[in-house]
């Protein structure tokens, strides 16, 4: 399937401040330099807040991580999971339509959606409120068929019972996702045939639903302020771990030591020089550095106002050279990961 950017794009995005925190935490999960780690779960929360990604909002979200704003656009546009152009105000259905559950009644329930929303997939019913779309197999393909209605699934589906969720959702109602037909999970039908002795009753519906209906956030657009913002390893990382959690998790030191290559880098300071810089780019024009390979927006006007404007005052950096500029950019280490020296060399003379 062709996916795009949207046609009709809005002029400016922003996270909400509760949003914004959240985001920058995820950021911190990953070593210094591997920020873009973080790449699924903020373009996630942008489009739990927005119910679609557009352009600025990808374009946002490649600055933070300073990525090349098609890095970014490469992941929305890879994932049917982001919504590239405007959902339904209430809800997005994806609907399965993969072997399982197209013999088990998918057409049946593309059907549903053509009568209800809207005769061609990824287009608003008309009072705005509900959008849909055929997806590949959602690995839910014992409970067929089924589809995912915003973030969680509704499984075991008759075009009767969708078109229910359908009105429900319409009147302001979320309706239990998981199995619609009385199934707690991915059991035979007419009951369990093994593991019988197993005891699934300590909650009304199976982990998944359970959390769905405990959480409640199935269909909501996130700003942040209604769930808490649940990043624990931003606080001291002494304050987490309670006495009992030590004593069954006996290896919180694999962590800590993951980071080996930063125990050479301290133990070994490299001289810095200051390489040679411009107050201003040459007559010609300041160079695209973005081209470089790890190089955003947001590193190259950082690389602008050191007075690095052109691809070969980059390429002649030597290492004290690249030392001094690695200590004054936020992500150290990226210049040598990414060799930049070669890449600028190689843009320096056209290539
Ligand atoms: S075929 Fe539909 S979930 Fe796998």
């Amino acid at each position: 399937m062709l996916r795009r950017l949207y046609q009709d794009q809005p002029e400016t995005f922003a996270f909400t401040p509760d949003n914004q925190k959240w985001a920058e935490a995820q950021m911190k999960k990953f070593p210094e330099g591997r920020q873009a780690s973080a790449i699924i779960p903020i373009l996630w929360r942008a489009q739990e807040q927005e119910g679609w990604l557009s352009r600025p909002a990808i374009e946002y979200v490649a600055a933070m991580l300073d990525l090349a704003y098609i890095r970014a656009l490469e992941v929305a546009s890879f994932y049917f999971m982001f919504q590239l152009q405007p959902v339904g105000s209430i809800a997005h259905i994806q609907v399965c339509g993969t072997l399982s559950c197209m013999i088990c009644g998918a057409e049946d329930l593309i059907g549903v959606c053509k009568d209800k929303i809207s005769d061609k997939p990824h287009a608003l019913s008309a009072d705005g409120k509900f959008s849909w779309e055929e997806v590949e197999c959602l690995g839910s393909c014992a409970n067929a068929p089924m589809a995912q209605i915003g973030k969680d699934y509704y499984e075991d589906l008759t075009a009767e019972r969708l078109g229910e969720i359908i009105d429900e959702l319409a009147a302001g109602r979320v309706p239990t996702p998981g199995p619609q037909n009385g199934r707690f999970a991915a059991e035979p039908l007419k009951g369990l045939t093994s593991l019988k002795g197993y005891d699934s009753g300590k909650t009304k519906y199976n982990a998944s639903a359970q959390l769905a209906t405990d959480i409640g956030d199935t269909i909501k657009r996130i700003d942040g302020t209604e769930v808490p913002l649940l990043t624990p390893w931003v606080k001291d990382a002494k304050a987490a771990p309670s006495p009992k959690a030590k004593a069954t998790t006996p290896k919180p030191k694999p962590v800590k030591s993951t980071p080996v290559k930063a125990a050479p880098k301290a133990a070994a300071p490299v001289a810095e020089k200051q390489p040679e810089t411009l107050s201003a780019p040459r007559d010609g024009g300041a160079d695209d550095l973005k081209k470089i390979s790890g190089v955003g927006p947001k590193l190259e006007s950082v690389l602008n106002d050191l007075g690095f404007w052109h691809f070969d005052q980059i390429a002649k950096w030597t290492m004290d050279e690249i030392a001094w500029v690695d200590s004054r950019l936020k992500f150290k280490g990226r210049i040598e990961r990414d060799n930049w020296m070669a890449q600028a060399a190689d843009l320096a003379k056209g290539k």
